[in-house]
């Protein structure tokens, strides 16, 4: 099969790493890709969000199979384009349509998928300019501290947790009339505060059946004991480790069985990854987030444990046939320590050589933000480079994924040595 990745972070390195060990992958491109994908694959100069330009692409190149690696296409619609137009609607197109994509680009269309479906998740109500009066009146009714939601997609920075309630009204306002997240918070959610320890549950569905990849944990905060700002993700581990049986039978029962019988009762064509953000209350899980698409760092973490053919993985998927497929995991554990850009998530410089790539041997190097330049690897995003490790349990793994970025070097390099602290 000939393959298209799209998308440009470590999550798309690793999914190309992973299709490439296939014997059923036969040429494999990456648009746009990074300095990674391009040691193993052919890198194209086209954005994922041009959906004309990916359609050129597909054709010339004679595509089989198209993996959308980020969000942002999936919620414009990309596999509907495909199925609408008579030249490529033979392709297989990893991840959902529009109508199961507004799980991730609506919160609030998330919200009322739960509730109609009795997936436990925090209580909510959502306001828009014209409501806000009563939004202030809701937040009078939480304790805080107050969580607000932008609806729309906001890179990851759409979400603020306030003590204050002055403070959240006023950037409720803020969000609502002052369009502080653009049209993304043009209506917000407002939910209660949920305490406890967060996960990550991956799904791979057909809309019919399903399967249960790994769980994993990541590390969203750009400080050491979950400080500071919010990033993309600075780390990861699989399994995570207090995901024990009992626990997962009621993430299986309550979570992952009603969301699945939720798509067909909804008439949701849904082929692709689910990515569900849990919070443990207590023992028992509930939904902060559904996201259609895997996670990065988490999928740095969650692919190389998973020992299946990905082509078959996909192909399986694609035409329906998960019930016959039985996964296959590594039952080592994996971690994930990512290399970011001094000053990242804030304004960073770009460019920087990155040295030492070729000494690293006890660790899979995984790009996020690279480029080459006259030969060179060099920085060209936030978060740079994931270094992924496996050992018999967590703390042995992160012992060689922190021993190989030291042995990484560029101007400015940081990362969290504390992946893992609250385990
Ligand atoms: P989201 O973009 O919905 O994943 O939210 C970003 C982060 O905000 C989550 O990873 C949680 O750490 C936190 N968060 C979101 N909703 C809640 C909630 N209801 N209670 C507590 N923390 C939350
Ligand atoms: N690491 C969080 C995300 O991919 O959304």
């Amino acid at each position: 099969m000939n393959i298209l990745i799209l998308g440009s972070g470590g999550r798309e390195h690793t999914l190309t790493w992973k299709i490439a060990q296939s014997d059923k992958a036969q040429n494999i491109y990456v648009a746009p890709g990074n300095a990674g994908t391009a040691g193993i694959a052919t890198n194209i100069a086209v954005a994922a969000n041009d959906f004309q330009a990916v359609k050129n692409l597909v054709i010339e190149k004679e595509i089989d199979m198209v993996v959308v690696g980020p969000e942002d296409p999936l919620v414009m619609g990309i596999h509907d384009f495909f199925l609408k137009d008579d030249a490529i609607n033979h392709v297989k197109v990893i991840g959902p349509q529009k109508a199961g994509a507004i799980l991730e680009g609506s919160k609030e269309a998330a919200k009322e998928f739960m509730a109609l479906h009795k997936i436990p998740t925090a209580a909510y109500q959502s306001f828009t300019a014209k409501s806000l009066e009563a939004g202030f009146q809701f937040l009078e009714t939480l304790k805080p501290p107050y969580v607000l939601k932008a609806d729309g997609l906001a890179a990851g920075k759409g979400v603020l947790i306030l003590d204050d309630i002055d403070e959240a009204k006023a950037e409720l306002k803020n969000m609502l009339v002052g369009e502080k997240f653009g049209s993304a918070s043009a209506k917000v959610v407002i939910e209660e505060f949920l305490s406890g320890i967060e996960l990550s549950v991956f799904l791979l569905t057909d809309g019919e059946n399903y399967l249960t990849l790994p769980t994993a944990k990541d590390y969203k905060r750009i400080g050491e004991g979950d400080t500071g700002l919010n990033t993309g993700g600075m780390g990861a581990i699989s399994p995570v480790p207090f995901a024990d049986d009992a626990f997962m039978k009621k993430v299986e029962e309550r979570i992952i069985k009603p969301t699945v019988n939720g798509f067909k009762e909804d008439n949701i064509p849904y082929k692709g990854f689910v990515f569900i953000g849990l919070i443990k209350v207590g023992d028992d899980p509930y939904v902060i987030e559904y996201n259609v698409r895997m996670g990065d760092p988490e999928t740095e973490v969650v692919i190389p444990r998973v020992k299946n053919d990905m082509v078959e993985l996909l192909n399986a998927m694609a035409e329906g046939r998960l019930d016959e497929v039985q996964l296959e995991i590594d039952d080592r554990t994996a971690t994930t320590v990512m290399t970011v850009s001094g000053g990242y998530p804030e304004a960073y410089e770009k460019g920087k050589e990155i040295v030492g790539l070729d000494s690293i041997e006890d660790s899979i190097v995984f790009h996020a933000g690279t480029s080459q330049i006259d030969g060179k690897v060099v920085t060209s995003g936030g978060r740079v480079i994931a270094l992924t490790s496996f050992g018999k349990d967590y703390r042995e793994a992160l012992d060689k994924s922190y021993a190989s970025a030291k042995k990484l070097c560029f101007d400015g390099i940081y990362y969290r040595k504390d992946i893992g602290f609250d385990l």
